[in-house]
């Protein structure tokens, strides 16, 4: 990949090294030092991966899990990437999602992990509602999927919804934490919302 003009070093190190690493986007770096803080992933969880294209988190998940447990993605485009045997993705939106998709997808995961993000426009406040929209919808399938004890990791932008979003985490798990990893472009307003423990 070329590095643009205006992209700093900081930039170049995660993408090289997930070019490197095999990896097809820098994201990846985001959940590795989710996992590495609170080692949430464990070998045989299931986990939900909404907005999972181009497949980063999906790859590193289904390292994580091994085998025995199973990976399922959404996205609105298709994922491309060789993937073992125990991951699998559908085409779809999560706004959206069709019957036959959402049986097939099933319950009872240890993991649902967000990191869904909307075609921007460049309006603040149109682009906020939609990331928000995102973050809600993806909180209510962690509602009605996760297991009694799962986690839920959530991308979301730094707005005047953050804290309503966070609010309507806490009856929902025993603990939440917010983390902004070091992978994150400099300047960007995305944190996560981490909730573990489900009730
Ligand atoms: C930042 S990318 C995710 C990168 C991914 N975590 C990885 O590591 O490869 C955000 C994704 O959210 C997806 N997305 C946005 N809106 C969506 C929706 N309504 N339903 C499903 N996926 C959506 C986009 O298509 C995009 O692929």
């Amino acid at each position: 990949m070329t590095v643009s003009k205006g992209s700093n070093r900081w930039e170049d190190h995660y993408s090289q090294k997930a070019r490197k690493e095999n990896y097809p986007a820098r994201s990846v770096y985001k959940l590795q030092e989710i996992q590495q803080k609170l080692r949430l992933i464990r070998a045989g969880h299931h986990i939900l991966d909404l907005g999972c294209a181009p497949g980063a988190w999906l790859k590193y998940a289904a390292e994580l899990v091994g085998p025995s447990g199973r990976v399922v993605g959404i996205d609105l485009k298709p994922v491309t990437i060789p993937l073992p045997g125990h991951v699998q993705t559908y085409v779809a939106d999560i706004l959206n999602l069709d019957a036959t998709i959402s049986r097939a997808i099933g319950f009872d995961f240890h993991i649902v992990m967000s990191d869904m993000a909307p075609s921007t426009t460049g309006q603040k406040t149109v682009d906020s509602a939609r990331s928000f929209e995102l973050c809600e919808t993806a909180l209510h399938v962690a509602r009605e999927r996760l297991l009694s004890g799962g986690s839920f990791i959530c991308k979301i932008f730094q707005s005047e919804d953050f804290k309503a979003f966070s609010d309507q985490l806490k009856p929902l798990f025993h603990n939440q934490k917010t983390f902004k990893p070091q992978s994150c472009r400099k300047g960007s307003r995305e944190i996560y919302l981490i909730g573990y423990g489900k009730k």
